[in-house]
Order: C-alpha cells, then sequence, then structure tokens
C-alpha cells in the first residue's frame, strides 16, 4: 500500500467514518482522510465528515445513466485525491468493476455478521432468524462477488435471549467501530498478501 490517504464511501449517518476520524485523530491510526463521498446528498455523514474540515463530496448515483458510469466518476474524483485506500462505511451500493479496477485489492468494506454468515442486507435479522447464538463483524477486502472478499479480520458478540435486530446491531456496531480502524492499519501497513481467497499477514 503506497499511500496513506484514505478516501471513504458512506450512505447513511456515518458511525464507521466517525469511528476512523476518531481514530486517526487520537493517533492511533496513522492516515488522512483524503476525501468522503455519499451516493445519497442528504446522508449526515457528510455533515461529519465536514465538522472535521474533511472534504466531503455528494455524489447522486441517480444522475449516472450506468453503474459503469457512476463507478467511472468516483474512481476518477478519487483518483484525483490521491487516495490509496477505499474505505466502505455504510456505503449502500454494489462496488462495479470500473472501481475495482482502478483499486485492486485496495477497497475494504465492515460487515455486521460473521461471514460468509449473512451477506447482504439485514445481517442481524438474518442471524436472529437462523437461531445463531454467535454472530459478529467481518471487515474484509471488496472483490465482485457480494460480501465475499478475502476477510482481514473477525470479531465475535454474543446474541443475547430476547435480542431484537436493533439490540444485536447497537453491540455489533461498538465492535464495528472498534475492528474497523485496526483493520484499516493493518491494510496501510502492507504486511499481508492474498494467497487464494485468504487475507494471510505477518
Ligand atoms: C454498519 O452496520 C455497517 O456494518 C454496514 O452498514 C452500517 C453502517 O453504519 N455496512 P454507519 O453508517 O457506519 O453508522
Amino acid at each position: 500500500m503506497t499511500s496513506r490517504r484514505l478516501g471513504v464511501l458512506v450512505s447513511g449517518r456515518g458511525s464507521n467514518l466517525q469511528a476512523l476520524i476518531d481514530a486517526v485523530r487520537g493517533g492511533r491510526l496513522e492516515a488522512e482522510i483524503a476525501i468522503v463521498v455519499s451516493n445519497r446528498p442528504a446522508a449526515y455523514a457528510l455533515e461529519r465528515a465536514r465538522a472535521h474540515g474533511i472534504e466531503a463530496v455528494a455524489l447522486d448515483h441517480r444522475q449516472y445513466a450506468s453503474r459503469d458510469d457512476y463507478d467511472r466518476e468516483l474512481a476518477r474524483l478519487l483518483g484525483s485525491r490521491g487516495v490509496g485506500l477505499v474505505c466502505l462505511a455504510g456505503f449502500m451500493r454494489l462496488v462495479g468493476q470500473p472501481l475495482l479496477d482502478a483499486f485492486p485489492d485496495a477497497i475494504v468494506n465492515v460487515h455486521p455478521s460473521l461471514l460468509p454468515a449473512f451477506p447482504g442486507i439485514d445481517a442481524q435479522r438474518q442471524a436472529l432468524d437462523w437461531g445463531v447464538k454467535v454472530s459478529g463483524v467481518t471487515v474484509h477486502l471488496v472483490n465482485r462477488e457480494l460480501d465475499a472478499g478475502p476477510i482481514v479480520l473477525q470479531r465475535t458478540v454474543a446474541v443475547e435471549p430476547g435480542d431484537t435486530p436493533e439490540s444485536l446491531a447497537e453491540r455489533i456496531l461498538i465492535e464495528e467501530h472498534r475492528a474497523y480502524p485496526e483493520a484499516v492499519g493493518l491494510l496501510l501497513g502492507g504486511r499481508w498478501r492474498i494467497e487464494g481467497r485468504r487475507f494471510v499477514s505477518w
């Protein structure tokens, strides 16, 4: 990984963005957040970024004729800011080929389950419906398949009797906020490689 400049992609409230901002400011993550981009202009995450003097851009996917057009523009924007690692933080869109090609093994996502269990939306509800006793957090590199790239780091969260999707999500989120900056630091450290579908660090 050459550049420690992060581009963070968001769609909503941006609590994971906040965790990254806090880790950088607190000296726990040696990185700079170069730009935050939201596909939803009203995302609260944009306000969080601006409040910390970080460039925040709304790039509305509805203004683009195709997914590839949108992803090409995202890639151009991130590239123009010297971004070395793209962090998805509640970005509610599939990442397409133009963006994957522009940032090979350099796009990371945080997901609220122990993948490969419960990919996609409503992961906490899926976990409760299945009746698992343990769920958690997965930070993974992004590839063509949904929530299926090499796993960088995982943390477990116990499912408690009486949990609702909301109560489980709340406890998982606390672990996300710890795990995501840690995983980003690991990736920026560069002491890793991909073997098959495994992420190996040393
Ligand atoms: C988090 O649960 C994250 O794992 C998932 O979407 C949620 C985003 O939350 N991908 P926030 O916008 O970071 O608060």
